[in-house]
This record gives structure tokens, sequence and C-alpha cells, in this order.
């Protein structure tokens, strides 16, 4: 039986445009078992400093465990200073994943804001095997937010970019790119993941047009075993934990 936590060796810690990183790490147990949606908790130092172990959703689980991520305090600074060789104390995979879209599900929209593309590159592993049509809508503030998306691309993704200052892509906030989500409810699934004003700007869509979906939400945690309740939100079904009950969710429950 694999562990929940374990040590594990750095295998490359890169920079992939002005904002975001991407480490990878030997964790053939995590590759084997992890899905779609789920994230990794990392302690990302021994020492006090930062006490609590930091979320980060699996990006990619292929030969190795990828996380993508954005340095934005102590812990991602950390992070972003790890070598090959390094360890790396890892809990996981934890969370409830994606679920795979029905059988009459022809396309599958992804819409996600800033570092909230992580969770899709995984699932478009998944999803490509099906022959479905698969949209990524993305939104940056800047071009410092855009990076190569081959991955994406060559999961056969069609990728549209919208960044606030129209530096790359269309300007403009992600909303402007809902005009290519084609409007059926039986055939079209949506998948979003980003911060909260654009979540609620997708849930607000999907619901004036019937779309079913699925968000993927982002608290502060503690233990991300659902035993702290610390980073419970408020849906149309009663509280629930982010790191158990999700982060995924119907898109429907949401309460933004
Ligand atoms: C399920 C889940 C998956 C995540 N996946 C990724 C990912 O793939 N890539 C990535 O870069 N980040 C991801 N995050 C967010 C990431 O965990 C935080 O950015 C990180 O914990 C910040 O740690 P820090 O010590 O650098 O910053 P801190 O010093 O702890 O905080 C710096 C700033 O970031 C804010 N912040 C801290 N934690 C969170 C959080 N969980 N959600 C929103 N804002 C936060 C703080 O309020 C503060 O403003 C995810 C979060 C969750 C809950
Ligand atoms: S972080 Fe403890 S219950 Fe979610």
């Amino acid at each position: 039986m694999s562990k929940i936590q374990d040590i594990y060796k750095v295998v490359s810690n890169e920079k992939l445009c002005p904002k975001f990183y991407r480490l990878c790490f030997d964790a053939p147990s995590i590759v084997k078992t992890a899905q779609p949606g789920q994230f990794i908790h990392i302690r990302v130092d021994q020492g006090l400093e930062p006490f609590f172990r930091r979320p980060f959703c699996v990006y990619r689980a292929k030969k190795y465990v990828e996380i993508f991520y954005e340095v934005v305090g102590l812990g991602t600074k950390i992070l972003s200073e790890k070598k090959k060789g390094d360890d790396i104390d890892v809990v996981g995979p934890v969370g409830t994943p994606f679920s795979l879209p029905a059988k009459e599900v022809k396309t599958v929209v992804m819409i996600g804001g800033g570092i909230g593309v992580a969770p899709f590159l995984p699932f478009t592993d998944i999803l490509k095997k099906r022959k479905l049509e698969l949209i990524l809508l993305y939104g940056g503030r800047t071009k410092d937010y855009v990076f190569n998306m081959k991955e994406f691309k060559s999961n056969g993704c069609k990728v549209h970019i919208t960044t606030d200052d129209g530096s790359a892509g269309t300007k403009g906030r992600i909303d402007k790119l809902f005009s290519k989500i084609p409007i059926d409810s039986e055939k079209t699934f949506v998948y979003t993941c980003g911060p909260t004003p654009m979540m609620a700007a997708v849930q607000k869509f999907t619901q004036q047009h019937g779309l079913r979906g699925e968000g993927s939400c982002e608290e502060v945690m503690a233990c991300a075993l659902g035993a702290c309740l610390g980073c419970s939100i408020k849906t149309t079904k009663g509280f629930k934990t982010v790191c158990y009950d999700g982060p995924v969710f119907d898109l429907d429950e949401l309460i933004f």
C-alpha cells in the first residue's frame, strides 16, 4: 500500500513565464493514483516557517509529478528555490477529482484564471482519448501571466487567451471569451478554476444558458484531510470542506 505522506526528489524546477514556475518531482506512487482535480500538500521547509503545508493541484502525473505555481508569499518563494536533487515532503494526492463528462457530452470547456489553469492539463491527458472537442479559455492579468500552452495544444485543445491589459490575446476579462462556449445543455460541459469573481461570472453564464459544470475551489488550508474544518465553505447543500468534499464541486452548489 502506498503511503499518503512521503519524501521525494526534485527532478527540475523551471520558470515557464515571468510569473509561473513548474516543479517536477519523482513520485511513482502519486503518478499511479492521482486523478485530475486532486491536489497535493507540500511541506516546503523542514523549519517552523511556514508552519502549514501548502496545497497545489497536480499539474501533470506522467513520468513525474508536476506542479504549476505562482510565487505569492514565503512558501512559494521557498519552493521556487528548490533544486534538482532536493528533497520534497508531500502528502497526497488528496481531494475529490473532476468527474468525467457524461457520454452525451461532445464539448468540454475548461475556463482557467491565472494559476487556476493548473488542474486542467492532466484532465486533457484523459479527455483527449475520448475524442471530445476540448476548449480552454484562459485569462491572465498581463502577458507576464501567459505561458507557452503547447502541452494543451498537443492534447488537441483549442486555446483562447485574454489579458486584462491586452498585452497578449484578447483585451479584457475572460467573459469576453464566453461566446466560444457552445450553448447546448446536453453536449457541452464546463469546468472552471480561478479567482472567485471569475468563477461567479462562469456560474452566472452557465445558469443563464442551462449548462452544467464543475468548479474547483481554493481556500487557505491547514490539515487538508477534512479534520480541522478550517477550509469550510457555504454551499447550497450546507457547509463543505474544500480539501475533502472538494476542491471540485458541482458549479450550481457553489455560493459566491
Ligand atoms: C486545492 C488548492 C489547490 C491549489 N493549487 C495551486 C496551484 O496549482 N498552483 C498555485 O500556485 N497555487 C495553488 N493554490 C494556492 C496556493 O496553495 C497558495 O498560493 C499558497 O499556499 C501560498 O503560500 P505562500 O506561503 O507562498 O503564501 P502566503 O504567505 O501563505 O500567502 C500569500 C498570499 O496568498 C494568499 N493565499 C494563501 N493561500 C491561499 C489559498 N489557498 N488560496 C488563495 N489564496 C491564498 C494569502 O491570502 C496571501 O494574500 C492552491 C490552493 C488550493 C486550496
Ligand atoms: S484544511 Fe482541515 S478540513 Fe480542510
